[in-house]
């Protein structure tokens, strides 16, 4: 049977909210788009916008396992992960390791990328733009439009490398990671978990992302 105390908390419930909440409302904004829906789009992308924001935020201000610094490591720090064979025995970091830490920022930057061209993107008849198209010419909006389409192919090829990253520790080391990011516990002889951060950082970064996300999809006109 398993040892209860051979587990520690790695993934406080917002980050798990928060990466759920992205996988689903992907999929949702690309069907809504590929069907017409432009109305659920939109509101679909502004959740989006605003969970991103949040994230964003909590990078800074969240629990230890959450914040940028924790898991952002240096090409030294990398190497030296790459080069470590199977088996050896190096403490499992808490947390994004270091080449995962990167792969979560390129999916963040990915993700930034797809919703700001998203807010000035313009159609062809100018009927269906973004919220800050009324920012930007004609071509530009065009322009806009057409990163949002090509960034998504980038987004979904990286994902496709993130779930196969993912598989790899699944199969090759054993290590069951979407379990982790289920339930917020990793399986790995215990010790210390993650730092909580305290629950007025939460409320902050929860208020800074909805007051943007909200002033975005109003356009700044209020
Ligand atoms: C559209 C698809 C996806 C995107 C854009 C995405 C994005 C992300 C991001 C941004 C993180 C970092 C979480 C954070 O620190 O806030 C992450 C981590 C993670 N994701 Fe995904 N994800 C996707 C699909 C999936 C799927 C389908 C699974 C499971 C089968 C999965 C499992 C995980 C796990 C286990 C982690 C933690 C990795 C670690 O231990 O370092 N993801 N993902």
């Amino acid at each position: 049977m398993e040892d209860a105390a051979a587990r520690r908390y790695v993934w406080d419930l917002p980050t798990r909210l928060f990466h759920w909440g992205i996988v689903v409302l992907l999929g949702f904004s690309w069907w809504c788009a590929e069907t017409g829906r432009m109305e659920w789009h939109y509101r679909s992308g502004l959740t989006l916008c605003a969970l991103v924001l949040f994230r964003l935020v909590w990078g800074f201000t969240g629990s230890s396992t959450a914040r940028f610094s924790g898991f952002v490591k240096g090409p030294r720090t990398v190497w030296r992960y790459v080069r470590q064979k199977d088996g050896e025995t190096q403490p499992l970091p808490l947390g994004h390791n270091p080449i995962g830490g990167w792969s979560v920022l390129v999916l963040l930057g990915l993700l930034t990328l797809q919703i700001v061209t998203g807010l000035f993107a313009v159609d062809l008849d100018g009927l269906e733009s973004g919220p800050l198209s009324y920012l930007l010419d004609f071509d530009r909006g065009r322009t806009a439009a057409l990163i949002h389409e090509v960034s998504f192919n980038v987004l979904l090829a990286v994902s496709a490398i993130h779930v196969l990253a993912i598989l790899f520790y699944l199969v090759v080391r054993r290590r069951n990671l979407t379990w982790a990011m289920v339930s917020g516990y990793q399986r790995d002889g215990g010790g210390e978990g993650l730092v909580r951060a305290p629950l007025w950082r939460l409320v902050l970064a929860i208020v800074i992302a909805l007051t943007v996300a909200y002033a975005v999809s109003a356009g700044f006109r209020f």
